[in-house]
């Protein structure tokens, strides 16, 4: 097994060999999962703390559902009510925080690189929750178990990212690690939610939906992120619906057995088509979200491992 990592703060630093390492693992915790007795002791002993300083569902609740099964003891700081809120720095909470000794760390934070910054701070293993436009390390990963477990490899598809890229985090992770194991990606959308650099990014952009689709094995849709928008984005719902909602139509220019992604929460009729985003035998959304327990908990797993081997004399990282 090769994992080098003191944090996981995004996919840019991860190698390919490091990449299916976490997969690998992963695959074992999916079996556990789907075990009625689902206990591990892989962090048993060891505190971890998740600050979320923007709303989460699937994230937050599947760390703290991983942490809890592999025997961590799990605490949710509510950031809406702490000191944040009375004018702390994210740093000093974080300061505060590392002097109770946490073992992890998960951060969620609106401003990208927030949680490079804070785990320059700590002595925790930090794991990026999703910072800003910047990274969300675990979703590519989740995303990334999910292709392989769908199509048998992760390497040589064709992968189209639909939508919102510019304020996405998600497709900005899932962009660096589909790269790093050699696929074709799209990125599909209107130019004006497109990246400012996006001809910098080695990929194919396209702005019609239907070119872009053609031919793809994995659709994955992304949200339309109207709380990062300051206006003029995109005309008006419908219209965006209709030019870049993924609709049957649309859907059928990909190959007859394309997979359709969507990290949630999901705008119904807005980017997807609700009955397309709960047809079982294109949607693969609910087996993002177990996959994405089980990725958390390998994540977490190999952080603490090489966590323990720091603190042994001599100790190497696996
Ligand atoms: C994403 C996020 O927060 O970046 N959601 C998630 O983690 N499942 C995507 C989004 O908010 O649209």
């Amino acid at each position: 097994m090769t994992f080098r990592q003191r944090h996981l703060l995004g996919i840019e630093p991860l190698a390919p060999d490091e990449i299916t390492t976490i997969l690998d693992l992963a695959e074992s915790y999916v079996a556990l999962n789907r075990q009625p007795m689902k206990h591990a002791r892989a962090l048993e002993g060891l505190t971890q703390i998740n600050m979320f300083f923007e709303n989460s569902t699937r994230t937050q609740a599947s760390f703290e559902i991983a942490g809890k099964r592999l025997g961590a003891d799990v605490m949710n700081m509510a950031m809406q009510a702490s000191s944040i809120k009375k004018g702390e720095t994210l740093i000093d909470t974080a300061l505060t925080l590392n002097a109770m000794h946490p073992d992890l760390l998960v951060v969620r934070h609106p401003n990208s690189g927030a949680v490079n910054l804070l785990a320059e701070k700590v002595n925790a293993a930090v794991l990026n929750a999703g910072d800003g436009r910047h990274e969300h390390p675990t979703q590519a990963l989740l995303d990334a178990l999910t292709i392989r477990r769908a199509k048998g490899r992760l390497h040589r598809l064709t992968i189209a990212i639909c939508g919102d890229i510019a304020h996405s985090r998600v497709a900005r992770s899932n962009l660096l690690l589909l790269g790093k194991m050699e696929n074709r990606v799209r990125l599909v959308g209107p130019t004006t939610l497109m990246p400012a650099k996006v001809a910098d990014l080695g990929v194919e952009v396209y702005d019609d939906m239907r070119e872009g689709l053609e031919g793809a094995d994995v659709v994955m849709m992304l949200r339309l992120q109207k709380e990062r928008m300051d206006g003029g984005f995109i005309p008006s719902e419908r219209e965006y619906y209709h030019r870049w909602g993924l609709d049957a139509e649309k859907l059928s220019h990909a190959k007859d057995d394309a997979i359709v992604m969507h990290p949630g929460p999901m705008n119904r009729g807005v980017e997807i088509d609700g009955t397309i985003a709960d047809d079982i035998n294109r949607s693969v959304i609910q087996e993002q979200v177990e996959m994405g327990v089980a990725v958390r908990m390998a994540a977490m797993d190999l952080l603490a491992r090489n966590l323990r081997a720091e603190a042994e004399p001599g100790g190497v990282m696996v």
